[in-house]
């Protein structure tokens, strides 16, 4: 069945906050951001996952974390895996630009930690995003494609969760996030980043069943602020944005959950999409 994709806004704080801070402005965004239309995510460092969880009980804002390893337990120093936070976070960022580029992670460890995440019922945000030289030579949808497509070949089969039981969209969301946009308060295009969405949606449509691919939710995320979303959230193939920087900041927030909140209820009067 046709259905109506979910609008959803995460949070990444990256490598801020200590675990009172964060305590502190999650309580504070959970309630600048009461907009249940809006499926909020917020993802705080590991360590203050615990004092996140309790500030946003009583809400309905989820927790996740950024990263998991791509095994379970082991001989991995320093490391956290899907299974020791199952249970707490609901939501894991895989595959984030900063992790590729810093911790050399391959499409491959990507798609084991997407397997990690189904194992656990833990849901990927799963990124993808191509470098300014690759978007110049044009090859930015060869890049993304190709990532969409080795990550699901590392993931495997897998059962995919009937997406009509989740209001939320299924198992997994993809994050577009072109790494020139990161952080640099230069954004794609709208209809850029809508034309890469379909691609995306296209991609997986090959690995998984295409009913639910039609339904997979891709955020766009990339200098996301309250000023620049109304762009991509006008764009019916978008579903919503992965907010870096602005995210650790409650106006930035309220800001961007409210314009979702109108794109959100605009899409239920609309009806399913495809
Ligand atoms: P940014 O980060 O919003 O600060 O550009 C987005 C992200 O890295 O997910």
């Amino acid at each position: 069945m046709p259905r109506v994709r979910p609008v959803i806004v995460v949070a990444n704080w990256k490598m801020n906050t200590t675990p009172r801070e964060a305590g502190d402005l999650a309580g504070r965004i959970a309630a600048a951001t009461n907009e249940p239309d809006v499926v909020r995510v917020i993802c705080p460092p590991f360590v203050g996952l615990h004092a996140v969880r309790d500030a946003l009980a009583g809400t309905d804002v989820q927790l996740g974390v950024q990263n998991v390893h791509w095994e379970q337990a082991g001989a991995y120093t320093g490391e956290i895996s899907a299974a020791m936070v199952a249970g707490l976070a609901g939501w894991a960022i895989v595959g984030h630009s900063e992790r590729r580029r810093d911790q050399h992670e391959t499409d491959e460890r990507i798609g084991q930690k997407m397997r990690r995440c189904h194992e656990t019922g833990i849901r990927p945000i799963f990124c993808v995003g191509e470098k300014l030289d690759e978007r110049e030579s044009g090859r930015a949808e060869q890049v993304v494609r190709s990532q969409v497509e080795a990550a699901f070949e590392a993931l495997g089969p897998v059962e995919w969760p009937a997406h009509d039981d989740d209001a939320t969209g299924g198992w997994l969301v993809v994050a577009y996030e072109p790494v020139w946009a990161i952080g640099t308060g230069r954004t794609a295009r709208g209809s850029d980043a809508a034309e890469m969405a379909e691609l995306i949606r296209e991609t997986a449509g090959n690995a998984m069943p295409r009913e639910q691919a039609a339904a997979l939710p891709v955020l766009y995320g990339g200098s996301v602020t309250s000023a620049t979303i109304g762009e991509f959230l006008a764009e019916p193939a978008l579903d919503g944005a992965l907010v870096g920087g602005a995210s650790l900041k409650v106006d930035e927030m309220a800001g961007i959950v409210a314009r979702a909140a109108v794109g959100a209820r605009a899409r239920k009067s609309a009806g399913p999409v495809s």
